[in-house]
């Protein structure tokens, strides 16, 4: 869709989907990363649970807004920026999304092959039967995900910062609108 279309803010869906999902995700991140340091238990059960819950949410949120973005496009890059800077922000954007799909499908992927998923108490058919074997690489492409998805995150915050305290322009507030 042409920029000129859709405006010079986020919609507002786009923006829901954003600040909705966003402390869900580095919730998720803290989540999956304080794993390693809780004991096996029932405590531990209970948070892998709530761990997949919300991956599962989050793995059809994402889809779900990908298509909505897909149909209502985005509104043009604030003015004044070079092409460069333009072309990094939408390859950072695509970054977020491959880095979304990937997190919550490697996790619900792992899952189906070992442990099998519960969505609010009920387990989930799982696909394919049992392979242990698959499910642990899936794991390892989890992980990696788990550190590109905080690197770009990083850039990404360092970004909206750079944008509305050194470069004063309208980026953040489109989102925030
Ligand atoms: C955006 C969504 C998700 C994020 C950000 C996320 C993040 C993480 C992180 C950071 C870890 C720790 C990785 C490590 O050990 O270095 C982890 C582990 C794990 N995640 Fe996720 N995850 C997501 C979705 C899912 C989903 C959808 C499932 C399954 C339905 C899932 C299942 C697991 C499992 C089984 C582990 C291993 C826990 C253990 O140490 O035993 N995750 N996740
Ligand atoms: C917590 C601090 C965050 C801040 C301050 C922030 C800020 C922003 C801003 C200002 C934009 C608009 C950029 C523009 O208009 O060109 C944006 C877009 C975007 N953000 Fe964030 N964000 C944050 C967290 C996240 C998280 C956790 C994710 C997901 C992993 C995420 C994914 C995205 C994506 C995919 C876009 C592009 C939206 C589109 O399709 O146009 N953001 N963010």
């Amino acid at each position: 869709m042409n920029a000129t279309h859709v405006g010079t803010v986020h919609n507002r869906l786009t923006r829901v989907f954003h600040w909705g999902m966003a402390p869900l995700i580095v919730g998720m991140l803290a989540l999956g990363f304080l794993f390693e340091g809780i004991p096996k238990g029932p405590v531990k059960g209970s948070l892998m649970d709530l761990h997949k819950l919300i991956g599962t949410l989050l793995l059809v949120l994402t889809v779900a807004r990908l298509a909505w973005v897909a149909a209502t496009g985005h509104p043009a890059s604030a003015p004044g920026q070079p092409a460069w800077q333009r072309l990094t922000a939408r390859a950072a954007h695509a970054g977020l999304y491959v880095a979304m799909l990937g997190m919550a499908g490697s996790g619900f992927l792992a899952s189906n092959f070992s442990r099998g998923v519960k969505f609010f108490g009920i387990a989930l058919p799982q696909f394919g039967g049992l392979d242990p074997a698959l499910g642990k690489t899936l794991m390892t492409f989890h992980m990696g995900f788990a550190w590109f998805l905080v690197g770009l995150l990083a850039v990404h915050v360092l970004a909206a910062l750079w944008h509305q305290y050194v470069r004063r322009d309208a980026t953040l507030e489109r989102m925030l609108a």
